[in-house]
């Protein structure tokens, strides 16, 4: 039987794990945290650094891996794997910095596809921060952090930041951590998430999903990990056309051709587009080399053809396209109170009410003499089918009302689909 390492903890692996499970092969999982979820699908489970290979189980019975989390990735998990012949579903190090650095993509994609690039300026001089703000035109002004924050680094001007100085504070702070960062022009436009297995050349579509990664309703607060997600039964989206999914395809297509022919690396795995429509067409927020959290939830529940097939036909160089089945789907994340801010209730019990109406994806917890505890970030995503995305919100809301404990989530995702809304007093 195929042995497919898993590494990671959270509700997106939990979800990789069922898609595997279900076509058939056995779990050897590599977790921080036990996920109780993950190891209940598992024959072995190991707990630990994610990237520390050298203290993973017995590596010569692993048939390949799939990388959940971007850390590993940013710490060259998938080299190590490949000094051991382990094939992993997940790119290199080198090409993992289309995420582990926004300048880094930034730049990619000004060679590759620069109309899909916002005006930008990195900054590595705090002399540069002023003229900047200018060029950018301080109204328009997002700031971000190069490297990797969890989805929390990036700062708007009028939403986050409320002052010149405001922004100037908060650009310096980054320059002292990292020394560089990115100051760029704030997109006005609907979002959309494009999710594509990547055999080195080719970029192969899942169902579009649509992800909502403010902390409160109506796109209000902070930057989360994202608090929820939907995907229609057609695998589009309403508001797109057919020419912005074939702009944001062929941006991700010339991004991993120039990533091999100007970076000498071959990009394998999962390629995350987070794309923006704005007046002056499609343009990208963020690539990620992983799938999304929550967006696996919402296209792995679907997936027809079995994962193992899929993975290995991406290994070998020629991946297939893949079956979905014809369904809406809607993911809701709940959260401990106070999250994402410092306050959050941490180490709080919570009670998840068993279901054959929605999956349960546990996150961030933990299991402690039978009981599931949260920790500060992301405890649980509920993910509900449906013919329709109003049906599946309905019963996404109805198990997320039956979450015991102290914790909250957004009470509108999915609302802005025509027959959403109203109906389940959301
Ligand atoms: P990122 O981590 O780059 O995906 O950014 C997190 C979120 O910040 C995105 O999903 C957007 O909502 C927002 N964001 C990032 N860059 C921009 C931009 N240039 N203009 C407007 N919003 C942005
Ligand atoms: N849903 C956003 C992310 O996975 O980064």
């Amino acid at each position: 039987m195929t042995r497919v390492l898993l590494i990671g903890n959270g509700a997106r692996e939990h979800a990789i794990a069922a898609a595997l499970r279900r076509s058939g092969v056995e779990i050897v999982a590599r977790m921080k945290m036990l996920n109780p979820g993950i190891a209940s699908l598992s024959s072995e489970v190991s707990i630990g650094r994610l990237s520390d290979v050298d203290d993973f189980p017995d590596l010569s019975k692993i048939d390949f891996a799939v990388v959940g989390p971007e850390q590993p990735l940013s710490e060259a998990v998938v080299d190590a794997l490949e000094k051991h012949e382990i094939p992993c579903v997940g790119p290199l190090q080198a090409a993992a910095r289309i995420e582990t650095s926004k300048v880094f993509a930034r730049e990619l994609l000004s060679q590759a596809a620069p109309e899909a690039n916002p005006d930008y300026v990195i900054i590595r001089d705090r002399d540069d921060i002023g003229p900047a703000i200018r060029q950018v035109g301080l109204k328009n002004v997002v700031v971000k952090p190069d490297g990797l924050t969890g989805g929390k680094g990036v700062k708007i001007f009028g939403e986050h930041l409320d002052t010149e100085g405001a922004v100037r504070d908060y650009a310096q702070s980054l320059l002292i951590k990292e020394g560089v960062l990115l100051i760029e022009e704030k997109l006005v436009g609907i979002e959309f998430t494009v999710q594509t297995f990547v055999d080195g050349e080719r970029v192969v579509p899942m169902p579009l999903v649509r992800d909502y990664k403010r902390a409160y309703d109506e796109d209000r607060g902070p930057n989360t990990g994202s608090m929820g997600s939907y995907s229609q039964e057609d695998h589009h989206l309403s508001y797109l056309d057919r020419r912005d999914v074939e702009s944001a395809l062929r941006t991700m297509t010339r991004a991993i051709r120039m990533l091999r022919e100007r970076h000498g690396v071959e990009y394998r795995g999962i390629l995350y587009g987070q794309f923006i429509k704005t007046s002056n067409g499609v343009k990208v927020l963020e690539f990620n080399a992983r799938f999304g959290d929550p967006e696996a939830m919402n296209v792995l529940a679907l997936l027809e053809t079995p994962a193992d097939s899929l993975f290995w036909s991406l290994l070998y160089g020629n991946v297939m396209t893949p079956e979905f089945r014809r369904l809406a789907t809607v993911c809701v994340y709940v959260v401990p109170e106070g999250y994402p801010g410092p306050d959050v209730a941490r180490d709080a019990r919570i009670v998840v009410p068993s279901t054959n109406d929605a999956q349960i994806y546990y996150a961030s917890v933990y299991e402690q003499d039978g009981a599931v505890y949260t920790t500060g970030s992301r405890a649980v995503a509920v993910l509900a089918m449906g013919h329709s995305v109003p049906e599946a919100r309905e019963t996404a809301y109805r198990v997320v009302r039956g979450v015991r404990g102290r914790v909250r989530f957004r009470t509108d995702i999915g609302k802005d689909v025509p027959g959403s809304g109203e109906a389940d007093g959301c």
